[in-house]
């Protein structure tokens, strides 16, 4: 979707800076924000005139529906500084048309291509000083937006607000992550919103991933809602299995997010030659490949959290350790993936695109 919405953008300056109090070497995710955010609203069946302005809380109606309806939707992206200052984004137009595909499901209006990538570009250069250099580094980058329009009747907002607000990140998980199976509670059913990047697909995690937590685990790795036997994704991330030298993904559907990571990583192993199936993968051939020594690897990725190993699971009450191993496809592959992002390896494929 392509208008010519923006010319120019209002940009009010903030009058002073945050940067000083920030412990850049010290982040924990998602909890230090940049000068400024973007916003433009939706009013009157159009968008209006965008803005860049200082990073501050905002006043919403008590009876807008995103308060009691869960209609918001957002994206997750990240930007790098190389060593000559230039700012890259990895695949937005992915992230751009991920966005738009949640806002159809979640019957909000498509934000037009120049004001989202306009506004990030114009927000990331202002605040680019927030952006810094190196491997570990980057700007994590979330674009959302709310039904702001007033009244509790149950039908779609007639009011919108996106926003981009930009958060200086290092990495999600700060220490080993163990996985719970589930048996019984589902992330999304077929026909719901699994694929859509919804806030209450994320909600919905909270109770039973905090069961998890006090169980000692990080994440679940979510089965199918049908039978609980398929091996979904694991909220924060997609999931790879590699048993023996194969790497096995699920294929996304209308349950499993269509992650962006997850499709790069697939691109690069096969130009790798490493042999990689996407298939519905089942709980019982992981439980046996643990059992008979097959199950060399288990890894995450994400935007957030990359590419992240996982060091066990458990299952039916069982836990299974995976083996110590050399050579590790998951290492290779964060290493070639971070590269190109760093524009510390030539990138072949042409994902990475100037600010
Ligand atoms: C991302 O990786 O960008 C996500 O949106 C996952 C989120 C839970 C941090």
């Amino acid at each position: 979707m392509s208008t010519t919405l923006i010319n120019t953008i209002e940009i009010i300056k903030a009058g002073t800076t945050k940067i000083n109090d920030v412990d850049f070497d010290n982040l924990h995710f998602g909890e230090v924000f940049t000068d400024h955010l973007f916003e433009c609203d939706f009013k009157n069946g159009e968008w209006q005139k965008p803005i860049i302005k200082p990073y501050a809380p905002f006043l919403l109606d008590p009876s807008a529906k995103v308060f009691h309806y869960g209609q918001a939707i957002f994206e997750g992206m990240k930007a790098y500084k190389d060593d000559n200052n230039d700012i890259w984004l990895f695949r937005p137009d992915e992230n751009y048309l991920r966005f738009n595909n949640s806002a159809i499901r979640m019957a909000m209006p498509e934000v037009p291509e120049d004001v989202f990538m306009e506004g990030l570009n114009q927000l990331l250069k202002l605040d680019s000083e927030w952006i810094k250099k190196g491997k570990g580094n980057s700007m994590y980058i979330r674009p959302f937006m709310i039904a702001t329009g007033a009244g509790v009747i149950a039908n779609p907002s007639e009011e919108y607000k996106f926003m981009i607000i930009l958060s200086p990140a290092k990495s999600y998980y700060s220490g080993e992550v163990k996985v719970l199976i589930a048996e019984h509670f589902s992330r999304a059913a077929n026909g719901g919103i699994g694929a859509a990047k919804a806030a209450g697909n994320y909600a919905a995690q909270f109770y039973p991933t905090t069961l998890a937590n006090k169980a000692g685990f990080q994440q679940i790795i979510w089965t199918d809602d049908a039978t609980h036997t398929k091996l979904e994704e694991a909220g924060t991330m997609n999931v790879f299995f590699r048993i023996n030298d194969t790497l096995y993904t699920a294929p996304t559907s209308e349950r499993i997010l269509d992650g962006i990571t997850r499709k790069s990583l697939i691109d690069m192993a096969k130009r790798e030659n490493i042999e990689v199936e996407v298939r519905p993968v089942l709980v019982s051939e992981l439980v046996e490949a643990a059992k008979n020594g097959n199950l060399k690897e288990i890894f995450g990725a994400g935007t957030a959290a990359v590419v992240n190993p996982i060091i066990g699971f458990s299952y039916k009450e069982e836990y299974f350790e995976l083996p110590k191993i050399e050579n590790s496809i998951a290492s290779q592959l964060k290493e070639k993936l971070t590269n190109i992002q760093h524009k510390l390896a030539e990138d072949t494929f042409g994902w990475t695109v100037k600010v």
